[in-house]
């Protein structure tokens, strides 16, 4: 019990800080600071020192073959055969070879978002990241549409489309697949070996259904290159999150970044209850002890970086 007060009191500890600082900022909720390139530009210098984004986005055709032997990331004792189909899908090159672009949205899925009427903002950015295949089309007026690059975690296969039991849940993919329509589906296949079968049905699914996806994979590095650009700045993250993974990612190939539906907390800055996540019924709770991940940490960090200029965060309503 004294653990949970202490968890609980934390939890409102930051949420005042914040909302302090959002007083002060003014405006309907949302932080204000314009994006300064220059403090992009340096942060993106000191992250180049730890990953070559372009590279680490996706494993590529060229370095693995079938039946070549992957010890995961996170279960190092077990092991993976990369499969024919998985092969098939490697891209040639990065995704993201030789890109760049003005702005970057990442949305996270965050329920701050509902009501937040963001969704003609976020479609106004040239590239649009977002994660975990969260749903679009019936929450387009505070999410918008447009999606250039979309993560799925395999949970994402148990947790929304119940493990493909049946033809229902299958299809549901398939035309979630499809909806993407040419855009970057990121896979983390060599995370963790809870995910192997899942990401297998997925890729059998793409080639089967010759659906218009460009698939990626990260590569075996990227997680600690990214842990470890973290914790050269003091920030102790134990595995960073889809969306922590994402901003560091972008910084290589966007000169401005903007971040909507980050707020790991659960009640807003009017005290009211805000969901986990803005379209299913996960809670809040999913995120503390058992979870590996320590997102109220990553969200400070992110915070510190809006108040120096060097990204974008919305927490409230757009104009
Ligand atoms: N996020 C957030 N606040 C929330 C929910 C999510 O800031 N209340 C951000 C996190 O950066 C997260 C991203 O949005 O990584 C995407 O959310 P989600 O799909 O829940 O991602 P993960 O927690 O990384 O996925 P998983 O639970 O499968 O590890």
């Amino acid at each position: 019990a004294a653990l949970t007060l202490l968890v609980v009191f934390l939890i409102f500890a930051d949420i005042s800080e914040i909302e302090e600082e959002i007083g002060n900022s003014g405006g309907r909720g949302t932080i204000r600071s314009a994006v300064n390139s220059l403090h992009s530009k340096s942060n993106r210098k000191q992250i180049l020192k730890f990953l070559d984004a372009e590279k680490d986005i996706s494993v590529l055709k060229g370095t693995l073959k079938p039946g070549d032997i992957i010890h995961y990331i996170f279960d190092r004792d077990s092991t993976m055969n990369v499969s024919q189909n998985l092969y098939e899908l490697l891209p040639r090159t990065s995704p993201l070879k030789n890109k760049h672009f003005g702005t970057c949205a990442i949305v996270g899925n965050s329920g701050v978002l509902l009501n937040s009427g963001c969704g003609q903002e976020i479609d106004a950015h040239s590239f649009v990241i977002r994660c975990n295949l969260a749903p679009v089309q019936e929450y387009a007026r505070d999410v918008g549409l447009k999606t250039d690059l979309v993560t799925m975690n395999p949970s994402v296969i148990q947790r929304a489309f119940e493990d493909l039991v049946n033809a229902t849940w299958r299809e549901k993919l398939l035309q979630r697949l499809h909806s993407l329509n040419g855009s970057i589906l990121w896979i983390p296949a060599f995370m963790a070996r809870g995910g192997k079968e899942r990401v297998e049905w997925v890729n059998e699914l793409i080639l089967k259904h010759h659906v218009n996806v460009r698939t990626a994979y990260p590569s075996l590095r990227l997680l600690h290159a990214v842990r470890g650009y973290w914790l050269t700045n003091k920030v102790h993250i134990k595995r960073p999150t889809t969306g922590l993974l994402m901003y560091t990612l972008a910084t290589r190939f966007c000169n401005q970044i903007y971040l909507y539906g980050f707020w790991p907390f659960p009640l807003d800055q009017n005290q009211k209850p805000v969901k986990y996540h803005y379209y299913d019924s996960l809670k809040y709770g999913y995120t503390s002890q058992a979870s590996p991940h320590t997102m109220p940490l990553e969200f400070k960090a992110l915070k510190s970086l809006h108040e120096q200029g060097a990204l974008k965060l919305t927490v409230g309503q757009c104009d």
